[in-house]
């Protein structure tokens, strides 16, 4: 589905497990970037049980934006991942995400996340009863090219497209690249001419410059950004033809995460605070002097740690 040109492109937050939990979304929240929407990270379902760890569903449950929340699914049972869905139903979420890209060895061992790619039948007979079951407007799927070559994409397309989702989002390279490599923005833009749904372009937008680059050449509805926005939240304002965040806007950025990250923590230690900041830092440190960088990897005092954040940024972000 093409995007009318007239209307702003929606921009979504990428749901990335560790990273993008309450403190994040609070940290948004309070700074006055939002996305469009946010996704949880995944609910791993598995034949006996689903996981529901406490850290997401507190992400549903106090949305501090309330903002349409999708909750995010993998999993390789299709009756297995119904329980699921209509149990996460209950709660305040917009819908389900199927998980359809995630690489790791663990989860695609289970024939699960981007495993689904290389067993198309399994994908579609996962994808048609969830469709069937899940009201309109509130089937979604996230997705990867293909296991090992983005050729694989059309055939995928054809069993996603069959399930007719209310919305797909494409992390625009396959299982084996895993988060390198240059986006296929070709394979995107057959997803915009073949889908009848939006279509969110995913991977590597980390400047103004990469989204218009995206919008130009595969036309999607609009990008989902995870590591960029990390990186430097403010792009959400930039993109929505806001300024490029000052110095003093950053530093305020680092602070209130640190913060908010500290006080989520269910059993207070320095050493684990600074650790857990370290998840969000892990795509951050490229705007860091390499001195600061060194000392904020080894950071275990949270005071410390707010000093470097605030004396060691070294670049001004790319937009
Ligand atoms: C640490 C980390 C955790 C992630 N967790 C998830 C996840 O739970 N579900 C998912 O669909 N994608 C997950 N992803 C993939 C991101 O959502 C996104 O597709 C990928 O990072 C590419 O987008 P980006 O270049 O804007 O970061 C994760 C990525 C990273 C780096």
């Amino acid at each position: 589905m093409n995007r009318d040109p007239e209307q702003a492109p929606i921009v979504a937050l990428a749901p990335m497990q560790d990273v993008t939990d309450l403190a994040f979304m609070r940290t948004l929240t309070r700074i006055r970037c939002l996305p469009d929407f946010w996704m949880t990270p995944y609910f791993r379902s598995t034949r006996t049980t689903c996981v529901m760890p406490d850290d997401l569903l507190l992400c549903i449950r106090e949305n501090p934006s309330g903002l349409p929340i999708w909750a995010q699914l993998a999993g390789s049972s299709a009756s297995s991942l119904l329980r699921d869905a209509e149990s996460l139903m209950q709660l305040p979420i917009v819908g389900i995400n199927l998980n359809v890209g995630c690489p790791s060895p663990l989860v695609n061992r289970h024939g699960a996340g981007a495993a689904l790619l290389k067993n198309l039948p399994l994908l579609r007979e996962i994808t048609q009863v969830l469709r069937a079951q899940l009201p309109r407007g509130a089937w979604s799927v996230k997705c990867r090219l293909g296991w090992e070559n983005p050729e694989e994409f059309s055939k995928v397309l054809d069993v996603l497209c069959a399930s007719r989702p209310d919305l797909l989002i494409v992390h625009a390279r396959t299982r084996k690249q895993l988060y390198a490599g240059k986006p296929n923005r070709a394979a995107v833009q057959l997803a915009v001419q073949r889908a009848n749904c939006p279509v969110l372009a995913n991977g590597d937008v980390q400047s103004e410059d990469d989204a218009r680059d995206w919008l130009h050449e595969a036309h999607p509805a609009g990008l989902m950004i995870g590591r960029g926005l990390v990186r430097n939240p403010y792009l959400l304002r930039r993109l929505r033809g806001g300024s490029a965040p000052s110095p003093q806007e950053m530093q305020e950025y680092y602070a209130i995460l640190l913060e908010e990250t500290g006080l989520l923590l269910k059993r207070y230690t320095p050493a684990g605070h600074c650790n857990r900041m370290k998840k969000f830092l892990a795509f951050c440190y490229a705007d860091f002097s390499a001195e600061a960088e060194y000392a904020l990897r080894r950071c275990t005092d949270p005071m410390e740690m707010s000093r470097l954040l605030e004396s060691g940024r070294q670049f001004p972000s790319a937009s």
